[in-house]
């Protein structure tokens, strides 16, 4: 007789395999790419990936609740359709991303930000920075980035555009930020369109969860250094992503599933995503 532990793994299993029916029935399913990627890898991949996710949500203190509610209040949907790929981070996240450039010269920094669901522009713009330029595909984000910044001596320069559609951009950056999707497609439109902009010294601020992409991780990495970057530093765990409820209780459901975790010890806190801050110099 199966347990039920067995037919979850078996359920599991079926999702990457393209010859099930049960499969592309899963495969169906309205899930956001990041989950989708995740069902893609290895039975290890997703234990280690379930592991990390675990260890920094027990290091990170709860939120409060100004930090945890979203930066798009009126937005939600549980968590599980999300548009655009979009899951803003804390503001303490956010906080943190912007001091990564304090020390910088605040008049002629140039700095692009690739995908800005967590309205950076909007705190780079705050403290000062002359020269901020956002792209993002999504017309919705970029009103409200250009409503919040309206009152900011130098709004940021704000681009509406498509990363798949587009592999150029008349700028040129000294600062590079991106936050790319959990596709390897996608996070590497996002990655040579970065390396495309970026000044001869330019520092690059790669936003990834590397246990997600997992083998499309090192083709990332190795695009980099061939294009001229070299890793300077990995900062575990920076970036933390409030989840929707369904995103909270799949989250719980996986550790119970592949850890073998008591849903008691998780019930009623505030989960998040979290992904590495990795940051790259060219020259
Ligand atoms: C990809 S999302 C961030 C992903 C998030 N960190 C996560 O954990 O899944 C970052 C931003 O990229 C934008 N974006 C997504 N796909 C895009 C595309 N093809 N072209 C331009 N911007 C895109 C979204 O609107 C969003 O504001």
């Amino acid at each position: 007789m199966p347990t039920s532990q067995n037919l979850i793994s078996y359920l599991i299993a079926l999702y990457p395999r393209k010859d099930k029916a049960i499969g592309s029935l899963l495969r169906a399913l309205p899930l956001n790419p990041t989950t989708r990627q995740v069902l893609g890898l290895t039975y290890g991949e997703q234990l280690a990936y379930l592991q990390k996710l675990w260890d920094f949500n027990q290091k990170h203190q709860r939120l409060e609740h100004s930090d945890a509610s979203s930066l798009y209040a009126g937005q939600k949907t549980a968590g599980l359709l999300r548009r655009f790929n979009q899951l803003p981070c804390t503001l303490a996240t956010r906080k943190a991303r912007a001091d990564l450039l304090s020390g910088r010269d605040l008049k002629s920094s140039r700095i692009l930000i690739l995908g800005d669901d967590d309205l950076l522009s909007v705190e780079l713009s705050k403290r000062g920075f002359k020269q901020v330029a956002v792209a993002d595909c999504d017309p919705v984000l970029l009103d409200r980035i250009r409503r919040e910044t309206a009152d900011c001596p130098t709004p940021p320069r704000i681009i509406l555009a498509d990363f798949h559609k587009l592999d150029q951009l008349e700028e040129v950056a000294d600062v590079v930020i991106l936050d790319p999707p959990y596709s390897s497609d996608g996070a590497r439109a996002f990655l040579n369109l970065a390396i495309s902009l970026a000044a001869p010294q330019a520092t690059m601020y790669m936003m990834v969860n590397p246990h997600v992409l997992a083998a499309a991780y090192q083709e990332l990495n190795s695009i980099a250094v061939q294009s001229g970057f070299r890793l300077s530093e990995r900062r575990e765990g920076f970036n933390a992503y409030p989840i929707g409820t369904i995103p909270s209780i799949i989250m719980r459901l996986a550790w119970w599933h592949y850890m073998r975790l008591p849903l008691r010890k998780t019930v009623g806190r505030e989960l998040c995503f979290f992904s590495d801050c990795f940051e790259f110099v060219r020259g």
